[in-house]
């Protein structure tokens, strides 16, 4: 029997066995291809997105366990309308390649969402588990300070 899924605010039947990750039906069935796969055992936060509001690994959660909606970089915001966030990424040109920043972006999103003054620790503890094999972690916690602090 098919999954219903509801992603950015549009619900989808999904026909593929329970055991798929979301990731891959986010990316395949979708062509939701915003999220990345980067090592796909819950450890680099390429393939974060939210569910219900929370920030989790889409790689390491299996579509018949998806318990809630589901949002992905791109229900976060649209060409024409930003997220703040993505507005701040632009701002302090963060990304270099590119490949981890929508996992950046929706772990960030997250995390100012549940605590919209975060401390300079409580934004390392939340971002600790994204990496960025380009280094632009500075880049990326002046973007967040500058959404939190509303500059
Ligand atoms: S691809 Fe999911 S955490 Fe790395
Ligand atoms: S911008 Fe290249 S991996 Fe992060």
């Amino acid at each position: 029997m098919p999954f219903t899924l509801t992603v950015n605010g549009t619900p989808h039947e999904v026909d593929l066995p329970g055991t798929v990750p979301l990731l891959w039906v986010l990316r395949d069935a979708l062509n939701l291809t915003g999220t990345k796969y980067g090592c796909g055992v819950a450890s680099c936060g390429a393939c974060t997105v939210h569910i219900d509001g929370e920030a989790v690994r889409s790689c390491q959660l299996a579509l018949e366990d998806v318990d809630g909606a589901v949002l992905t970089i791109e229900g976060l915001g649209t060409p024409d309308r930003l997220h703040r966030l993505q507005k701040a990424w632009v701002e302090y040109q963060v990304p270099q390649c590119g490949y981890c920043q929508s996992g950046q972006i929706m772990q960030a999103a997250a995390l100012l969402d549940e605590n919209p003054s975060p401390t300079e620790e409580e934004i390392d503890a939340a971002m600790a588990g994204n990496l960025c094999r380009c280094g632009t972690y500075d880049r990326i916690k002046s973007a967040i300070r500058s959404v939190a602090e509303g500059v």
